[in-house]
């Protein structure tokens, strides 16, 4: 039986759902906001409509994408009809469930909070993770120059297939390449997924103007920063919270959706590289925690 509240929700059948950080963060008990065991991780599913409230612009058939922020892994769910998306034409079920929590958040971070302009140099670090591989699809669709930095080996053709002009393995000298690879001048923004060791010479890598977006912590340490640094080559670092952004400003979701859903039109499609049936999601969430997944994993119900 659907739950009481379901009669003003959205009711779907899952047929997809995406593996996220914030959902391995969540199950550790080390995301900004906390769940109370037992509950159902899954901030971002695709799948069919079952019932839907009457006014809603929904329909019994639909297939549709559902941002519940908690519960997705499941293979019925009802959601606010204010958290349902229409499905963007030419994508299947997986990867409606992968361009919801990435690409929103790094759409969001690359135009709203660093005000991306065409023929702009991006440089996105931890490139082949979720965050990364989504920021270099949309950085490029938005018509940015790419240069990928990466710390995992045999990345280089994924990477390059996901548009990005340049790899810069992120190894020892990597902001000399990441100079030469940019006639010196260095890059206008950085996405940084990672924070950690690379975070100051992510910062020596803006150009006069720059802007590095935070995004998160994947690397471990919270960097800090001595903001003379900033003062003296004018360049900025900008915090990139999708979530919080939502809380109250809660219809940049549909028109985020719809934005990605004209790129997508343009033939952007997130990278599904690794798909588990939904009984499985404790191993790909296992999976992600230790650095298995190069691109996107994707739960599949059915
Ligand atoms: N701000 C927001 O609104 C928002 C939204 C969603 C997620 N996030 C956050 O973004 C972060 C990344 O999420 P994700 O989905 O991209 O995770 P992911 O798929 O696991 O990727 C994390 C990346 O971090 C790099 N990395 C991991 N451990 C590292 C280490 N010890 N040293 C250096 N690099 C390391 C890897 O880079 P390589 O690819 O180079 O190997 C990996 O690709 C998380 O902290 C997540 O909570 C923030």
């Amino acid at each position: 039986m659907d739950a009481p509240e379901a009669e003003d929700h959205v009711v779907l059948d899952v047929r997809a759902a995406g593996i996220c950080y914030p959902d391995l963060l969540l199950t550790q008990g080390r995301y900004q906001a906390a769940a109370q065991p037992p509950f159902v991780p899954g901030s971002e599913v695709a799948g069919v409509v079952v019932r839907a409230p009457a006014g809603s612009e929904f329909a019994e058939g639909q297939n549709v994408l559902a941002a519940p922020g908690i519960g997705g892994y499941a293979e019925r769910l009802a959601v606010p009809p204010a958290f349902v998306l229409p499905m963007p034409q030419g994508l299947d079920f997986a990867q409606g469930a992968a361009i919801l929590a990435n690409h929103q958040t790094v759409h969001f971070a690359l135009t709203r909070r660093a005000g991306l302009l065409a023929g702009e140099k991006v440089l996105v670090l931890g490139s082949a993770g979720g965050i990364g591989s989504a920021a270099i699809q949309v950085a490029k669709a938005l018509g940015a120059r790419v240069l990928a930095g990466v710390r995992r080996d045999h990345t280089e053709e994924f990477l390059r297939g996901l548009g990005a002009d340049e790899v810069v393995p992120l190894r020892e000298g990597w902001l000399a390449e990441a100079k030469d690879l940019t006639a010196g001048a260095g890059v206008d923004i950085v996405v940084d997924p990672v924070g950690g060791d690379v975070f100051d010479d992510a910062v020596r890598a803006l150009s006069p103007g720059g802007r590095l977006l935070v995004l998160g912590f994947a690397g471990g340490a919270i960097p800090t920063v001595k903001v003379n640094r900033l003062l003296l080559r004018n360049v900025s670092v900008v915090g990139a919270g999708w979530g919080e952004f939502l809380r109250t400003n809660p219809a940049a979701l549909r028109e985020t959706a719809d934005a990605l859903a004209e790129l997508v039109a343009g033939g952007l499609r997130p990278p599904v590289t690794a798909t588990y049936p939904l009984e499985r999601g404790a191993e790909a969430l296992r999976d992600l925690a230790a650095g298995k997944i190069v691109g996107k994993a994707v739960l599949v119900n059915g």
